[in-house]
């Protein structure tokens, strides 16, 4: 039965690439993925399908070659962290599937702020009701928080700051692994205040029940 490599490539950097990872892409014929993953293999030979409000239409193109074809898709971080894979597991079957793990971004971030994350709620805001990430907030100690960029730190706080909360630390990890990276940390409610412009791609918060830690070196700050 032919399988489909549905390949993690971590948050972005290259040396954060796994080997197997490198293998998976290095053998296939076919690469899809988003605009960001593909970039990191950008001399890679072979077709390509970009992934843009397309997945339908994903399906349609990994079903006409996937008999003839080794095909890749490519997912930032880990593909099972609110990626790619429950999409492809509403149409292929975990025995079409070969998941190769990657770092997630949740896990990098954790890892930069030298805290844990198997205790960590982790939730996503992409085009989710904000009212979620308020009763999350409020009912957990650690939470990972995966945002976009239509939705500034600064507006997720002031959601937090509505719902009672203004107390806890919030760690804006921006551009992981990237040469902008960038971690600070606020409290919710001076997050809420802030009136920087906001004009980073790819952020987690991470927000914790306690007062600011002295941050690992990270590298940039504000
Ligand atoms: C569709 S989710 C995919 C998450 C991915 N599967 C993972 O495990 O990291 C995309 C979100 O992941 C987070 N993210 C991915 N890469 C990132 C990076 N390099 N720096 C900060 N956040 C990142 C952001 O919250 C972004 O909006």
């Amino acid at each position: 039965m032919a399988k489909i490599a549905v390949v993690g490539v971590g948050p972005g950097g290259k040396e954060h690439l796994t080997p197997a990872a490198i293998r998976a892409v290095a053998e296939a014929d076919v690469l899809v993925g988003g605009e960001r993953s593909l970039a990191l293999f950008s001399g890679q030979p072979g077709e390509i399908f970009t992934i843009k409000n397309n997945l339908q239409e994903m399906i349609e193109y990994i079903r006409e070659r996937m008999d003839e074809k080794k095909i890749a898709v490519i997912a930032s971080g880990d593909p099972g962290m609110y990626g790619i894979l429950q999409y492809l597991r509403r149409h292929f079957t975990p025995a079409q599937l070969q998941v190769i793990p990657g770092i997630s971004s949740v896990q990098y971030a954790c890892a930069r702020l030298a805290v844990s994350w198997h205790d960590a709620v982790v939730v996503s805001t992409h085009g989710r009701d904000r009212t979620v990430l308020a009763e999350t907030v409020a009912g957990n100690s650690k939470v990972v928080v995966l945002a976009g960029p239509e939705e500034p730190p600064p507006v997720l706080a002031s959601v937090l700051v509505n719902a009672g909360m203004k107390d806890k630390t919030a760690y804006v990890c921006a551009e992981l692994s990237y040469p902008a990276e960038e971690i600070n940390a606020f409290t919710i409610l001076d997050l809420a205040r802030w009136e920087g412009q906001w004009d980073k791609r790819n952020y987690v918060m991470v927000i914790l029940d306690e007062q600011p830690m002295d941050l690992p070196d990270t590298g940039n700050k504000r």
